[in-house]
Parts: C-alpha cells; sequence; structure tokens
C-alpha cells in the first residue's frame, strides 16, 4: 500500500497542513459561526462526519453541538491536519467523542452510519467527486443529510454544477441550496 504523505496527498490541488492557520482563526469565525451554519442539521446524539476536516475548524464546535452521547468522526488525508484536530479536541475536552480517520484521496475508507455528513471546501480537492459522493452516499443514513460547500474563488458556478450532478449520477438528491455559508451549498439526500 502506496504511504501517503502530506506533500504529496493530492498531487498539488490539497491546501497543505502549513495552512492550517488560514483555516482555523477568530476572524473566520466572525463569517463562518459553524454553530450558526449547522444548527439546521445536527442534533444532540448525532453520528456526525467531518470529511475533509483540515484543522478542525467545524469539528469542534460539532462535537460540542451532538453532546456526550452523539460522535463526530474527523476524516482528512494529511496527518498534519488530523495532528492539529486531535490536540485541539483535548484542550476542547471533546476527545472522547471525535474520532480520528485517516484517508486515502480516493477512498474515504470507513464504515459507519451517519446522521449528518459535511464536506466543507473540500470537494474539488478530492480527485474524482464522482466515487467521493458514492462513497459518501453509502456513509449516510436513509435520513441523512450531506452539506457541500465550495468556495466560489476557486469553483465556479459551472464546476459547481457539474459537481452537483455527479452527486446526482450516484443516486444523492439536492434538496435545499443554501445561502449564507460563505460559498457555493448544495444539501443532499438520498434520492
Ligand atoms: C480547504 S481545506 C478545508 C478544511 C475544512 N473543511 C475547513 O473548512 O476548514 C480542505 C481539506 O480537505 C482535505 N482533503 C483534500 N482532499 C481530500 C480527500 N480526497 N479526502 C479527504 N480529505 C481531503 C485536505 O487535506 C484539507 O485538509
Amino acid at each position: 500500500m502506496a504511504i501517503i504523505t502530506d506533500e504529496d496527498a493530492g498531487g498539488g490541488r490539497v491546501c497543505p497542513y502549513q495552512m492550517a492557520f488560514m483555516l482555523d482563526n477568530w476572524m473566520r469565525r466572525l463569517f463562518q459561526n459553524p454553530v450558526k451554519l449547522l444548527a439546521d442539521y445536527i442534533r444532540e446524539g448525532n453520528t456526525v462526519v467531518d470529511l475533509g476536516c483540515g484543522p478542525g475548524f467545524f469539528t469542534i464546535d460539532m462535537a460540542e453541538m451532538v453532546g456526550s452521547t452523539g460522535q463526530v468522526i474527523a476524516v482528512d488525508l494529511q496527518p498534519g491536519m488530523l495532528d492539529r484536530v486531535r490536540k485541539k479536541a483535548f484542550r476542547k475536552r471533546v476527545a472522547d467523542r471525535i474520532a480520528i480517520h485517516r484517508c486515502h484521496p480516493d477512498r474515504i475508507g470507513l464504515e459507519c452510519t451517519a446522521d449528518f455528513m459535511l464536506a466543507f471546501y473540500m470537494v474539488h480537492e478530492t480527485p474524482n467527486p464522482r466515487s467521493f459522493f458514492e462513497e459518501a452516499k453509502s456513509m449516510l443514513k436513509a435520513a441523512g443529510k450531506l452539506l457541500v460547500v465550495e468556495p466560489k474563488m476557486h469553483v465556479s458556478q459551472a464546476s459547481f454544477d457539474t459537481m452537483v450532478e455527479d452527486a446526482v449520477r450516484v443516486g444523492l438528491k439536492p434538496v435545499d441550496y443554501p445561502t449564507g455559508m460563505g460559498g457555493r451549498g448544495v444539501l443532499l439526500a438520498h434520492g
């Protein structure tokens, strides 16, 4: 099995862990408050997956939202990102609710049934969005939802539409196009 290093994780298209400070800081919280953005989707006791969690900007708040009976699975391909999540989870005293999973670029490789999954600013970094959606769908409960948000700076409306088409082709259905997320958003459910 090939060993993925932080450097070669995505052939250059992946946001490197050295840029983690850009993703997790107090300024971002001013315009993207995770609790406000995700309040409609997460309930206490839920199993939640943070796909491409990066340094854990959303992971920690989600762990607080699911409470002591819930669980968050933080997934990323870069060990440097996952180390940050692990340390922050201990500092914020939610480590017992967070499972850390290192994946491969073309395979999430996780067996779970999730109430909610988040893919924030990450689908455009995956090598094959269609197979990513196929695998993500297999991890969703029947009533589960997958929220995808993509950055307008890197993902044009046309590319975003193509990405949503990929999701539809594997049997997911757009049920909402939430605004105010800081990007192009779509909420997906089983079709
Ligand atoms: C731009 S960052 C966003 C991080 C986080 N979601 C946030 O909004 O702060 C994208 C993250 O997705 C991860 N990523 C990229 N491709 C991935 C893949 N195929 N599978 C899992 N994670 C991936 C990167 O390592 C990086 O941490």
